[in-house]
């Protein structure tokens, strides 16, 4: 029985930083006329009624989008953003706020496809609705490392795969650097985007530790934490773990942290760009 609903927390600092990520590799992606498929592992229900009695419950968003709705930063990256979540909203107010699997359907062209993942059924259910006369778009009701079996590669040597689980199980640390494995040995040329949340530092490196003894090449990290790390007061941050990187993404990101603390982070918040691994020699 999953308990999570993405419904109380879209659209929050983390999504903020997520979705940036996740909008700029796709739209590195797009450079080139060559096809390619976004692989979503843990989809969501694809995009959140602000209005709605889950959104209003925490009021997480307003802390996150709409603190930058009606910015013009100048920074790429997050006008990219703030431009899609705007066009989404066409009435000229903030109504809705789109998960990643909606934001990728925004971004494709004809030639693109998007193959997503979800295990819960309510979630599942909206999602397959939503992208029911979207011929580019499949969505399984399937667990997410199941999916990589199942569904890895795809038809495109390009892509990307967003992993965003949400950590509320232990499994959820564990299995992912065997899952990344997995995925990786399938489909070798794509980016991988890892989110993860900072809860409790010393858990948050343990984590991250793993992939360097992995000697996985070329990671980039990068993460906001709006607050202090303190351990047992909930989420003080989140990162990307970004496998592949477009080779423009840690520049654009490190412009881009400087504007994201200074709207989203109390005084003592702190961000971080870090090329972790090297490219692998060729
Ligand atoms: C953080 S939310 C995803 C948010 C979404 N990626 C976005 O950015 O809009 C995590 C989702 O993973 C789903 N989930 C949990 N365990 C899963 C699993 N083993 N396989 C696939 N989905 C799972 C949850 O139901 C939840 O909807």
């Amino acid at each position: 029985m999953l308990s999570y609903r993405h419904s109380y927390h879209a659209g929050n600092f983390a999504d903020v930083l997520k979705h940036i990520v996740q909008i700029a590799i796709i739209e590195y992606l797009k450079k080139k006329d060559k096809p390619f498929t976004v692989h979503d592992t843990h989809s969501g229900a694809g995009s959140y009624l602000i209005n709605s009695d889950h959104m209003q419950k925490t009021g997480e968003y307003r802390d996150g989008i709409a603190r930058l709705i009606d910015q013009r930063t100048e920074i790429g990256v997050i006008d990219q953003y703030v431009n899609l979540i705007k066009q989404l909203n066409p009435v000229g107010k903030l109504m809705e706020y789109p998960g990643s699997p909606q934001i990728a359907a925004s971004l494709l062209r004809e030639q693109d496809r998007l193959q997503c993942t979800e295990l819960h059924t309510t979630d599942v259910d909206l999602l397959q609705k939503r992208f029911a006369k979207d011929k580019r778009v499949r969505v399984e009701k399937m667990d997410a490392w199941q999916g990589f079996k199942a569904m890895l590669p795809p038809e495109h040597r390009r892509g990307m795969v967003l992993i965003d689980p949400s950590y509320e199980l232990e499994k959820d640390y564990r299995e992912m650097l065997p899952a990344l494995r997995m995925a990786m040995e399938r489909w070798s040329t794509a980016t991988y985007a890892i989110w993860y949340p900072v809860m409790d530092r010393n858990r948050t490196e343990s984590f991250l530790r793993q992939f360097m003894k992995a000697e996985i090449p070329n990671m980039l990290r990068l993460e906001l934490c709006v607050r202090p790390d303190a351990s047992g007061r909930g989420m003080t941050g989140s990162g990307m773990l970004v496998i592949n990187p477009p080779y423009t993404l840690a520049q654009h990101m490190a412009q881009a942290m400087p504007v994201l603390k200074k709207l989203l982070c109390d005084p003592e918040g702190h961000t971080l760009v870090r090329q972790l691994t090297d490219e692998a020699p060729t």
